[in-house]
Order: structure tokens, then sequence, then C-alpha cells
């Protein structure tokens, strides 16, 4: 893809990224440091961070990887207190942890509603929490990967529904609570983004052509289309953008179409 933004639009920044080993939030990393950024990511998987520190460090970056579970606080404070240590700062912070799978609300156990609550909820607000801090010196913000899948009803969700409905609300929160200190927090709801682990496990081949005739644009989107968005909010352009959640679907979740 053709470059959109100026050279080193992030320059000076340090980023903390969970979940930026892999996926979404490993490309949005990756975006960041081309843009200019220091990199911090976190992962529960130590072979999916080396494999993404060796990346960035092989394309000119900088990248911090400490593995760290975001349910667990002392460990995410560990994670953002040894990245100040490193960088001596931290002004991004992307929450991109996540779990999903597909399940029936009546065959979910509880713990497998409150095992994917903790990581995409708890998990948020422990990052934001433990970063507040240093936010707070750095006039830095927050950017919370989210879904559309609350915005109607998407079966066989319940659980990352309602954890997102709950991200979506730290956003807003946190937007109005944290705006005095010069902290901006943003979200962004990818809609179905190809090559992602996320399309794989809850995309079923043979749903795969009927989903995309009914995404107005008539394509999936690709990564880069969630790190470009990534890119502006956290950019000096989104600098009167607060509690805002960027919908990044093509216009999908307005069909409110279910293929179930
Ligand atoms: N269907 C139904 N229940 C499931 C499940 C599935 N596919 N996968 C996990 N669970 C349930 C488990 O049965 C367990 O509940 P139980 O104790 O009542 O049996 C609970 O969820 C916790 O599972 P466990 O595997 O112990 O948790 P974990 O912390 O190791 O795993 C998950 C976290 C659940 C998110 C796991 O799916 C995972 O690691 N996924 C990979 C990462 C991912 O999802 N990325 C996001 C892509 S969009």
């Amino acid at each position: 893809m053709d470059k959109i933004f100026a050279d080193n639009i992030l320059q000076g920044k340090v980023a903390f990224v969970t979940g930026g080993a892999t996926g979404i939030t490993g490309g949005v990393a990756r975006a960041f440091s081309e843009a200019g950024a220091k990199l911090a990511i976190t992962s529960r998987k130590e072979e999916n961070l080396i494999a993404q520190k060796q990346f960035i460090e092989e394309n000119g970056g900088e990248c911090f990887a400490i593995a760290a579970d975001v349910r667990d606080y002392a460990a995410v404070e560990n994670a953002i207190a040894e990245t100040v240590k490193h960088y001596g700062k931290i002004d991004i912070v992307v929450n991109g942890a996540a779990g999903n799978f597909l399940c029936k609300a009546n065959e979910l156990s509880a713990n497998g509603f409150a095992t994917v609550v903790d990581i995409d909820t708890k998990g948020t607000f422990n990052v934001c929490r433990a970063a507040f801090e240093e936010l707070k010196s750095s006039r830095g913000q927050i950017l919370n990967i989210s879904a559309t899948l609350h915005y109607l009803a998407t079966p066989m969700q319940i659980h990352v529904s309602a954890a997102k409905a709950g991200v979506d609300a730290i956003t807003r929160n946190l937007s109005v609570e944290w705006g005095r200190y010069g902290i901006r927090v943003n979200g962004i709801a990818p809609g179905p983004i190809e090559d992602t682990e996320g399309m794989k496990r809850l995309l079923l081949p043979e749903l795969k052509d009927k989903l995309v005739k009914r995404i107005p644009l008539q394509r999936f989107g690709r990564i880069a289309d969630i790190e470009n968005a990534a890119l502006f909010l956290t950019s000096d352009a989104a600098s009167y953008i607060n509690g805002v959640t960027l919908v990044v679907d093509g216009g999908q979740w307005l069909l409110g179409t279910s293929l179930m």
C-alpha cells in the first residue's frame, strides 16, 4: 500500500502495546515503529514476542518485549515499570490483548464467559490503571481495540460481545475522567479483517463468500486498514478526538446481517 502519512509522525513517542506480537495489534505495533515510535510489546507467549521483536529490530525499529498476562495486575504493573525503566516514559498505550472462540450461550461455561471478560475488559482496565501516572506525566493517550459484535447481537459471541461492550464503557469513562490530564482515550472497532487469527478461528470457510457480499464495501478489511486508523487516532491530527470508538468495518455492522 502507498504511504499515506508523513514520515515519522510518532517520532520520539513510546508505545506500550498489549497483544502486540501478533494479529491486528501486531500490525499496529509494526506500523507505529515505522512511524518512528519506540515499541514495548507484551503477550503471554514468549515465542511470539521474540519473533516480533526481531522483525521490528531488523526493520530499524526499537522493541522492548516483556511477557505478561493482562489479567494479572501485578504482571501488568511490572511490565509498565520495566518499560519505563527501559525508555524513561510511556506516551501511548494500545490495549489489543483479547481472547475469543465461538460458543453457543447455552453451552458456554461460567468460567468460559469470565475468562474472555477477564482478558478483554479487566485486562484493558488493568493496563490503563497501571499506566495512569505515566500517561499523566506524558499527557499521553490510550487506544482500545474493540469490536462491533455488541452493537446488535452476534450469536455464539455473548462472551466477547459483553466484554467489548465493557471495553467501550472504559473508553468513554476514562476519556471523561482523564481528559483533564491531557490524556486522550479512544478505541477502534474493526470489522472482519483478513489474515488474522480471529478470522481463521471465527469464520467458517463456507461462510466467507456469503459474508463478503454483505459488506457494503464488498471486501474484507486488511490489517493495514486498522494500522492506518490507529496512526490517525494516535497522531496530532486527532488531537481533539476523545472518547470515540472508530468503526473500521467497511460499513458491515450497519446491515445487521447475521450468518447464523
Ligand atoms: N469453547 C467453549 N469454551 C471454551 C473454549 C471454546 N472454544 N475455549 C476455552 N473455553 C473455556 C474453557 O472450557 C474454560 O472453561 P471451563 O473451566 O469451565 O472448562 C475457560 O474457557 C478457560 O479456558 P482456558 O483454556 O483454561 O483459558 P486460557 O486462559 O488458557 O485461554 C482463551 C484463553 C479462552 C481466550 C483461549 O481461547 C485462547 O488462548 N485463545 C487464543 C487467543 C485468542 O483467542 N485470540 C483472539 C483472536 S480474536
